[in-house]
């Protein structure tokens, strides 16, 4: 296994092994430590891709089933190809800072994402680190951060069904709420993996933030939103990370430090990828 440091966040890794285990426990301390690891040279059809993902920890499933491949319902896929009964797939995911499964009680571990066909332009995916975030945070931020409470909710970015259309939007929304009711964890705690604290929150997910006296914190929500860079329109602020990819990478991420957004290109190019999320059990020594 090769690795080469990128600019801002992040490896590229070649001639990885899926077969051997020592292969498998370097890759996957190598994304807990750089946080995105570009995994060259990979052509791997969806049951494939299942098959590798199982190697770093529990496969889970989306709870909605429009964005399943149709013969691997593990495999998540984003697609603007096809039309009606051709469509596999949902159009258009994830145009907002999150991470994967933020608004869950368990949000995924680690991210895998296997683009299948690359726009020419304006492809990839921001990034934004947590940790870095929280690092970054003047002394003020950082005590007015202590004892609150972050909560989390789907409700501003669930996609509407095919199956929804013609329902009530109070219906959709009660329908919501009752599968994913908002979660609470606190703004900064620590990584599991790493023991590094996360100021963790985003632009897409988070609807408020309480103190201690469960009092609501709009303007600390604001702040801190400014702080690590999820306001910033032009996508120029620092803690900013571009990742581009080709045909044949593999980008696995770890989905506890770090919220993405994706970048859609605005001509109507052809893109598809395919997405493995992984719950990891595995605790390892810290580095
Ligand atoms: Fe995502």
């Amino acid at each position: 296994m090769r690795l080469s440091q990128q600019q801002g966040i992040g490896v590229v890794v070649e001639d990885f092994d899926s077969a051997s285990d020592d292969d498998v426990r370097a890759l996957k301390q190598t994304v807990y430590r750089e946080k995105i690891v570009v995994l060259k040279d990979q052509d791997l059809d969806p049951r494939g891709f299942l098959a590798l993902g199982e190697r770093f920890g529990a496969v889970e499933k989306y709870y909605e089933p429009i964005y399943h491949h149709p013969e691997v319902p593990e495999v998540f896929v984003s697609s603007n190809v096809g039309e009606g009964e051709k469509r596999i797939g949902v159009p258009k995911t994830g145009k907002f800072w999150h991470s994967d499964y933020q608004f869950m009680p368990r949000p995924f571990d680690l991210t895998l994402i296997h683009p299948q066909v690359v726009p020419s332009r304006n492809r990839g995916t921001f990034f934004i680190d947590l940790c870095r975030a929280y690092e970054n945070l003047g002394e003020e931020l950082k005590v007015a951060v202590e004892g609150t409470t972050a909560t989390h909710s789907v409700r501003r970015y669930f996609k509407i069904r095919p199956s929804d259309v013609y329902r009530p939007i109070s219906e959709v929304l009660e329908e919501v709420d009752a599968k994913t009711p908002p979660v609470s964890l606190p703004t900064a705690h620590t990584h599991r993996h790493t023991g590094e604290t996360i100021l963790y929150l985003s632009e897409g997910f988070t609807q408020g933030i309480t103190d201690e006296r469960g009092r609501d914190r709009p303007e600390l929500l604001r702040e801190l939103l400014a702080a690590t860079g999820q306001l910033d329109q032009t996508f120029e602020h620092p803690a900013i990370h571009l990742q581009t990819f080709d045909r044949g990478d593999m980008l696995i991420w770890d989905n506890r430090s770090l919220v993405h957004r994706a970048l859609h290109t605005a001509a109507s190019e052809p893109a598809v990828s395919f997405r493995v999320t992984v719950y990891d059990d595995e605790i390892g020594p810290r580095s």
